[in-house]
């Protein structure tokens, strides 16, 4: 039987199959090569997209914007000025009045509650465009792109460098289990991803051959390693008091050009971006002058080096996001 996920929300991996997850990858690739040769798919004319963000974003904007105008859909989009979303109206009020208008609702923000919540409420497809818990979107353009690079992902090693516990960490977690990948959680101990979340994945590797390490051993996290993953080292909604502990937690699991030495010479980089590799931007800059830290989570070399391949990743949020909508509206 075929897969079907029409009418499904998309809040975290842990409720798909992996059969679901490959078929959602395989349709990614389709609308790649789609878009790559110019051919028109506007196979949801007429219908109806709303993106809530409560907090700021680039890629995962644009990837839902761009992918529902190349499938022909409407996009509204709701920042949180200007939304009445939990000022003036309800949770439950404006996911009743939102899937009263629209075919499916993007969420980002913080909690994983208001996701699931805005599912429950709007009796339409909703799509998790990043909580504090979870980003499951952004797992599906990840391992697209190590897909493109090796092919088959079962049995590859990839390797989370950094705050272990966070949103993007957790979903590489989750998905890798599902995939049937080594994923290790490389980082220090006060940031290891929670021992129920460690303990799902783990029930889940049991079925798919999947293994899941924790280590604050950056040697350990390198060896054998195919993808080396890092993210920034303080995410949207935590506060910026706490750089300081966190910069002195994790200077040591920085990726640079000794740790992509330690992988195997085959190995990719990925970042979800954004990224902290110079001092181009307010904050990087901020933290040098605080820190004398040029860099944070990955430096320049590896970062514009060979084996990188964020930019790949961060153009197939689009393919990826377009075939989530695709598959849970069409
Ligand atoms: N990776 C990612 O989600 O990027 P944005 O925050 O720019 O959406
Ligand atoms: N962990 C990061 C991911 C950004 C895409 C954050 O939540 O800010």
């Amino acid at each position: 039987m075929g897969i079907n996920i029409r009418g499904r929300s998309f809040l975290t991996l842990l409720d798909f199959t992996p059969a679901e997850i490959n078929y959602m990858l395989d349709l990614s690739a389709e609308f790649k090569r789609m878009k790559n040769n110019g051919v028109e798919h506007k196979w949801l004319t007429g219908k109806q997209v709303v993106l809530l963000f409560e907090k700021t974003s680039t890629r995962t904007r644009c990837a839902f914007e761009v992918g529902a105008r190349d499938l022909g859909m409407g996009v509204t989009f709701l920042d949180p000025g200007s939304s009445q979303m939990g000022k003036k109206e309800s949770l439950a009020d404006t996911a009743k009045v939102l899937g009263r208008m629209y075919d499916g609702i993007e969420y980002r923000g913080f909690k994983q509650s208001v996701v699931e919540d805005l599912a429950r409420y709007s009796g339409v497809p909703v799509w998790n465009g990043l909580t504090d818990a979870f980003h499951p979107t952004q797992m599906l353009a990840d391992i697209m792109t190590v897909k493109e690079e090796f092919g088959d992902v079962r049995g590859r090693k990839l390797t989370f460098f950094g705050d272990a516990r966070n949103n993007v960490a957790n979903s590489l977690m989750v998905v890798c289990a599902k995939l049937g990948m080594h994923f290790c959680a490389c980082g220090p101990k006060e940031l290891m991803p929670a021992a129920d979340l460690v303990e799902k994945c783990k029930a889940v590797a049991a079925e798919t051959g999947a293994t899941i390490e924790l280590t604050d051993d950056v040697n350990q996290g390198a060896r054998d390693c195919d993808v080396l993953y890092t993210d920034i080292w303080v995410s949207m909604g935590e506060p910026d008091d706490i750089w300081a502990e966190r910069i002195k937690l994790l200077r040591p699991y920085q990726v640079n050009k000794e740790l992509m030495a330690q992988a195997k010479p085959t190995a990719i980089f990925l970042h979800c971006l954004p990224s902290f590799h110079d001092r181009e931007t307010t904050i990087g800059e901020d933290i040098y002058q605080k820190f004398d830290l040029p860099a944070m989570e990955v430096t320049d070399d590896v970062f514009l080096g060979t084996q990188a391949r964020q930019f790949d990743e961060a153009e197939n949020r689009m393919h990826t996001i377009k075939a989530v909508m695709y598959a849970t509206l069409k």
